[in-house]
């Protein structure tokens, strides 16, 4: 007998699943998160290793393989094949995304970039209309968003490098290739991202046949999901390694599949795909050391930008949420985030000034222009342009290990479910990461990221992203493990982890928990979730802050280090992250 609670849970669901026609797809996917009071959200312990993932399935696959000796490594490429599977709204096999990684075995940090790459075919003004003006439609919903995907390589360079070597990429892809093929049931979470994002997976036969009921109709709730094409695309990769993703008979449907969807992605573009291991961006944050993601994301160097700026303030002495402290928090977001729009691309493509950008004297300079007692206007801080749109979806998941390696991951579609395209015969559902260029000047992004010439798109190039996987370590060793999905609001999110565990001391659960806010330079607005006191806000305004609507999701699982062991916390916002100890 179902519960009263149950019984309210489905008719809600029912309803949003009426509604769903009426409803922008945004609309339907947004549950307003709540804070709970944050005495009483706790942390999870556990006695030697960690994952903690958006979704629970995934989570115990990467906690099996710690349990049966492996390393966060191998733990974290487990969860990331899952996840293609269990949390395909993001996991994917189709995109791309960052991994950086703390080494205590070979004593180094390294960021893989896994990122998407543009295909070759790709002229810098891929994305205008007729009219030579930003057409988003065909960088959001058609085949030429599609990047080159990152995450086949990306995994099986980091086990290749930095993996236990008790476990081959085969035995780790065997969770994955047995949750397609046999199949796993529809969670809560899951089901309610359906009914928005249907009509847009739909549009492909191929698509639709996977996320939908006999009767046309989404997958709901309790439903089994089975992947037989993901299946043996999985096994493919277990049996080759990635040529069996990137040359062969996978490649050459992938590559048809983009070319009949109106796509330019080729089987050479596929064929000579590399994920890159690069030098992890590093700052230092009140004694501690921050390492984090290098171009192509934003992420790391805009994460010691703000952070430097900070730390010549007295936040510890200022109440965590406070509107002194969120003003300062605010003013520094902005100041980096208009250099990101600025300088910021893929390394082989522009010289960003990386080197200044997170230098203390940098910091020191643009400290100096913050007002205690007034907002400084966006427009003062470089010139204005375009308004943000809303989108969704990345995963992020972080892993530790009992011999003090770590891992933080965050892949992604772009938007959930990405461009909607799963490629026929593959069971591949593709990215559409390309939106993250600049499709003309000045033009912003699904996040309402605006851009300049370094983000152009171009020929085998890789859009500047937001993600921020890091690592914060305390004497060389791990202390914090973090990032999250949220486009734009991946940076700001991380960076308010961190003040919050490193200046409030908050447990690592309630640091995530709490309530967070986002300026991102333009439009000049700050989002605020709930939970912030009436008194902040109003603080806020009477600074000459504009408030602008609510902060779309972000969920920032995270694994605080201590010597008593890993302390968990999957974030609240989203249902189903799951912290899995071993
Ligand atoms: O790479 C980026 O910055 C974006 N494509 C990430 C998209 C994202 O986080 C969507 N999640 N809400």
């Amino acid at each position: 007998m179902m519960s009263s609670y149950q019984t309210r849970r489905k008719f809600l669901a029912t309803i949003a699943f009426l509604l769903a026609g009426i409803l922008p797809a945004t609309a339907q996917e947004r549950r307003v998160y709540v804070p709970p009071s944050l005495d009483s959200v706790h942390a999870i312990s556990a006695e030697h290793g960690m994952v903690v993932a958006q979704e629970k399935i995934s989570a115990q696959v990467g906690a099996d393989i710690l349990r049966r000796g492996g390393n966060a490594v191998d733990a974290a490429v487990a969860t990331g094949f899952a996840m293609a599977v269990t949390y395909p709204r993001a996991g994917n096999i189709g995109g791309g995304g960052f991994m950086v990684i703390h080494s205590a075995e070979r004593k180094e940090a390294v960021a893989i970039d896994y990122r998407e790459t543009a295909p070759a075919a790709t002229t810098a003004n891929i994305f205008l209309g007729d009219d030579g003006r930003p057409d988003i439609a065909k960088s959001r919903d058609s085949a030429l968003g599609i990047g080159i995907p990152g995450t086949v390589a990306g995994l099986a360079l980091a086990l290749e490098k930095y993996g236990s070597g008790q476990f081959t990429l085969a035995e780790l892809l065997q969770p994955a290739i047995a949750l397609a093929r046999d199949g796993f049931v529809i969670s809560d979470d899951m089901a309610d991202t359906l009914p928005s994002w249907h009509r847009r997976l739909a549009r492909w036969p191929s698509s639709a046949k996977i996320f939908s009921r006999p009767d046309g109709t989404p997958l709901r709730e309790d439903d089994r999901l089975v992947q037989s094409d993901l299946a043996e695309t999985l096994m493919a990769i277990a049996a080759q390694g990635p040529r069996g993703f990137y040359e062969g008979p996978v490649a050459e449907k992938l590559a048809k599949a983009i070319s009949d969807a109106g796509g330019i992605i080729t089987s050479d573009d596929l064929r000579s795909y590399r994920a890159v291991i690069r030098e992890p961006v590093r700052g230092t944050y009140r004694g501690h050391d921050i390492v984090s993601m290098p171009q192509p994301s934003s992420g790391g160097i805009v994460l010691v930008e703000t952070l430097n700026i900070l730390e010549g303030f007295p936040l510890s002495d200022l109440k965590q949420g406070s509107p002194a402290s969120l003003h300062l928090l605010i003013e520094a977001m902005k100041r980096a985030y208009a250099d990101r729009a600025r300088y910021l691309g893929d390394p082989a493509y522009v010289r960003a000034p990386i080197q200044t950008l997170i230098a203390k004297d940098y910091a020191d300079r643009l400290r100096a222009g913050i007002k205690a007692d007034s907002a400084t206007p966006s427009r003062e801080i470089v010139a204005a342009a375009t308004p943000p749109r809303e989108g969704s979806n990345t995963t992020h998941y972080s892993v530790v290990d009992s011999r003090g390696n770590a891992v933080s991951n965050t892949y992604t579609l772009n938007f959930s479910y990405g461009v909607g395209l799963v490629a026929e015969g593959t069971g591949v559902l593709l990215n559409n990461e390309l939106d993250d260029f600049t499709a003309a000047v000045g033009a912003s992004n699904a996040y309402g990221l605006v851009g300049y010439e370094a983000n152009l798109p171009g020929p085998g190039k890789r859009p500047l992203s937001s993600m921020s996987p890091t690592i914060v370590l305390r004497d060389g060793k791990p202390v914090l493990v973090t990032g999250s999905p949220g486009g734009s609001r991946i940076i700001s999110s991380v960076l308010q982890v961190i003040v919050n565990v490193l200046d409030y001391k908050m447990d690592v659960a309630a640091a995530v928990a709490a309530p967070r806010l986002h300026h991102q330079w333009l439009p000049d607005e700050v989002r605020m979730e709930r939970g912030f006191s009436d008194d902040a806000i109003n603080e806020l305004k009477r600074l000459g802050h504009a408030i602008g609507g609510t902060m779309e999701q972000t969920s920032a699982n995270s694994i605080a280090v201590t010597p008593n062991g890993p302390l968990g916390a999957p974030d609240p916002r989203t249902r189903g992250a799951e912290a899995a100890g071993q």
